[in-house]
């Protein structure tokens, strides 16, 4: 089968986030299925153009028209990736290789992602690379499926175009005349895109797309919910027919503590307890928290914003501090509230608690595996990739029972058995403290349920082949109707 997938982020050459990791594994995981040819296209960002160990060379260039715009699109090819997927980046300097600054964040970025959208398909046509399925991910690419009927279907015909939806909370408004100015869209188009007397370009992607999925089964029933869908409840409910959860992999290989080469000792399943002891000592050295074998270190590497649970964090660490032997290591950077809240506690228990605001893949690698507890209690969570990386390490979640963490972290019982890690149903603090001591009473007073449970999160396949088997049938499914 044919398949070209599009996104705006791509592990290692672009990536904010847990969107970047599943564009690297996931690609490489449908091109090892027989009889596959995977293309992957990404935005050229000056990041990518800058770094020598990419060899890259120009393909072709043509023009993209964006309304009354005519933009310059060069498409490069990637020579050096070993793993069977062809990855072609999409080069403009004034929206994409000019820029400094991060991926996201400028007022122009409808516009730099409705370039992108059109460009990826205008290179399809010059390639000649007709896919069977086109599987595009998030706003940026929202407007993929948009095109294609719209503008493009004379030249694919056949392709068939699946919708991933990894954060419902973006979804790329912009004001009404978006619409005329850049998209220049035939009008019959406007009411798919229309939200408010806006333009939403999520909802023009739901509505056209062929089938519409998300990264968890779970978050897939959470989307017909207000409480979850930032506004799209309705739209999604629609479409209810055509949406499906695919609950992500995570990259065995490079999250592998067999392997790793940020540990200072490797280990398995079957040599954790040594592996894991001396790893968590070189942590807490580390990190500067004094070195203590059997006290539960908690640990948490994650972006510092709201959604993610901090404040429910923030409400109970002073507890959980003063009544239990524990200590606290936090690894992220996010909105400066919390960056303060948790300098300000490790200034207070600076034996126990360590701030780390940073952003290091090495030091989180060696969170996972030098950690007891992970703590994740988002309040909603699509997917979540980092849960799956504790368990690999042999850390147990502690996690909100909500989207992929009610999918991937199974609660265990009092003793540890039954399942992989410890859930709380609502969202409040005093339901996630209650998590905390029952995972924390099991490695006080039974270390032995407690290994037992970490033994049985390294010994879970959470590998990439069993969500690219799901994302094939889905893709026949498609190409058969
Ligand atoms: C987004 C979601 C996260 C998910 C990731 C990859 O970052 O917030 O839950 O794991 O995408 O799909």
């Amino acid at each position: 089968m044919k398949i070209a997938i599009m996104a705006s982020e791509g592990a290692p050459y672009a990536k904010s986030g847990g969107l970047g990791d599943v564009m690297e594994a996931l690609p490489a995981a449908l091109s090892r299925i027989e009889g596959n040819e995977v293309v992957l296209l990404l935005p050229y960002y000056k990041k990518i153009k800058e770094n020598h160990s990419y060899q890259v060379e120009q393909v072709m260039h043509f023009t993209v028209q964006l309304g009354w715009r005519q933009q310059y699109a060069g498409l490069m090819r990637l020579r050096n990736r070993s793993d069977g997927v062809t990855v072609y980046f999409i080069d403009n300097d004034y929206y994409f290789g000019g820029r400094p600054g991060p991926i996201y964040g400028d007022c122009d970025d409808g516009e730099r992602f409705a370039f992108f959208s059109k460009a990826c398909l205008e290179a399809l046509s010059y390639l000649a690379f007709i896919p069977d399925v086109i599987q595009c991910n998030d706003w940026q690419t929202a407007l993929v499926p948009v095109y294609l009927k719209a503008q493009y279907y004379y030249l694919f015909p056949r392709t068939r175009t699946m919708f991933t939806i990894h954060n419902v909370e973006y979804q790329g408004w912009a004001q009404g005349y978006f619409f005329d100015d850049v998209l220049a869209l035939p009008w019959e188009y406007r009411g798919c895109l229309d939200m408010h007397g806006q333009v939403n370009v999520m909802k023009g992607a739901i509505e056209t797309a062929d089938m519409v999925t998300t990264v968890s089964e779970t978050y897939a029933r959470e989307l017909m919910y207000p409480y979850y869908a930032h506004g799209l409840d309705g739209v999604l409910s629609n479409a209810a027919w055509k949406l499906c959860g695919i609950t992500n992999g995570i990259d065995i290989n490079t999250f592998n503590p067999e392997t790793d080469r940020n540990l200072p000792t490797h280990y398995n399943a079957d040599t954790f307890v040594e592996g894991k002891s001396k790893c968590k000592a070189a942590l807490q050295a580390e990190v500067g928290l004094s070195i203590q074998p059997d006290t539960p270190l908690l640990v948490m590497v994650t972006r510092l914003a709201g959604h993610k649970g901090l404040d429910l964090l923030c409400y109970i660490a002073r507890r959980l501090l003063l009544e239990d032997d524990c200590q606290i290591l936090i690894l992220g950077t996010g909105e400066p509230h919390y960056e303060s809240f948790f300098r300000e506690l490790a200034a207070e228990f600076p034996d126990r608690v360590a701030a780390k605001i940073t952003f290091n893949l090495g030091l989180a690698a060696r969170v996972y595996a030098g950690g007891d507890i992970y703590m994740m209690p988002s309040r909603s969570e699509p997917c979540g990739l980092s849960q799956m990386n504790a368990m690999r390490y042999g850390t147990v979640p502690v996690v909100h029972a909500t989207g992929g963490l009610r999918d991937t972290v199974p609660p265990a019982d009092e003793n540890g058995e039954n399942g992989l890690g410890f859930t709380f149903q609502s969202y409040n603090g005093d339901d996630f403290l209650g998590a905390m001591k029952r995972c924390l009473w099991l490695y006080h007073h039974n270390r032995e349920g407690f290994r037992a449970l970490q033994h049985r999160g390294m010994s879970q396949d959470f590998s990439w082949e069993k969500p690219a088997a799901r994302y094939m049938e889905l893709f026949w499914k498609m190409c058969n109707q």
